[in-house]
């Protein structure tokens, strides 16, 4: 069974302002769903929202912080009320600054770990009761290449390792309820966050991805439809035998 409301299905995808987010939007309203489009800031999910309305969709702007518990639970509540009960969750939002080892503070490795880890639990946990009640559903968490290790970012690396055994152990707890959890681990995808990891390192965007081309097997960077596509695929109804799985959206293989 699958609740819907005028046979549309509800999806949520967090950090949908820009980036990754705003294409993982777009295209699942472009695929039928209704879409909470959730970001910090209600008023910069302006820009998603109008594309998912021009393309003749359904979405709703919702400002939250979702490392914060009440934010997190409440940004659900609202997309429940007014888009229906969300059973499709994309936690995409996530932040990536860079600091040695030795220099990290407590702050930011908490700062990080709470955006990337504990926002994914705050809104899974929010949004359980509804792929329960609906008998499906799907997650789909951001992990990132990071996970399996990055020189410049431990806390970062640390918080798309963890995302992985979270979205596993997702999988095989709500399995039972028709739901599926999977993890997309992207590469280099053009975005504020590579071009902002660019101005730190005091790089040209260009090079920066030009020199990223170099090690990357068919030979490009990617863009955010890229993975889009991917979460497209994972949230499908069709896709129901497919959990638990990382699906790397790199241009080549990682180790
Ligand atoms: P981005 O920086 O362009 O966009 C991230 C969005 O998340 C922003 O709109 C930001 O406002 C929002 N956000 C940040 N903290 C938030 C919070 N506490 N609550 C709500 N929203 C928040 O990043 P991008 O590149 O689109 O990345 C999206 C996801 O993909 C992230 O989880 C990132 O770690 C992951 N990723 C990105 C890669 C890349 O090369 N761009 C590679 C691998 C993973």
């Amino acid at each position: 069974m699958t609740t819907t409301v005028n046979g549309q299905r509800t999806a949520i995808v967090t950090g949908a302002a820009r980036g990754i987010g705003a294409a993982v939007a777009l295209r699942l309203a472009r695929d039928g769903l209704a879409v909470g489009v959730v970001d910090l800031d209600e008023t910069d999910c302006a820009g998603t929202v109008e594309a998912i309305r021009h393309a003749g969709g359904t979405a709703l702007a919702v400002g939250a912080d979702i490392a914060d518990e009440d934010a997190a639970t409440a940004a659900v509540d609202r997309v429940a009320a007014e888009l229906g009960p969300p059973t499709v969750l994309v936690n995409n939002a996530g932040i990536g600054p860079r600091a040695p080892l030795v220099d990290m503070t407590t702050q930011q490795w908490d700062t990080v770990l709470g955006v990337n880890l504990r926002g994914p639990f705050f809104l899974t946990r929010a949004v359980g009761p509804h792929l329960i009640a609906a008998g499906w559903g799907r997650v789909v968490n951001m992990s990132s290449i990071s996970a399996v290790g990055d020189a410049a970012r431990v806390d970062y690396g640390s918080s798309k390792a963890a995302l992985i055994g979270f979205t596993k152990s997702l999988a095989l707890q709500l399995g039972r309820h028709g739901v599926t959890a999977n993890a997309i681990a992207p590469g280099f995808i053009v975005s504020d966050m590579t071009r902002t990891s660019a101005r730190r390192l005091g790089v040209d965007f260009e090079e920066f991805r030009r020199d990223a081309e170099r090690s990357i097997a068919v030979g490009r960077v990617g863009v955010p439809q890229d993975v889009a596509h991917a979460a497209s695929f994972l949230v499908s109804p069709d896709a129901g035998f497919v959990s638990g799985q990382v699906l790397y959206v790199a241009g080549g293989p990682v180790d």
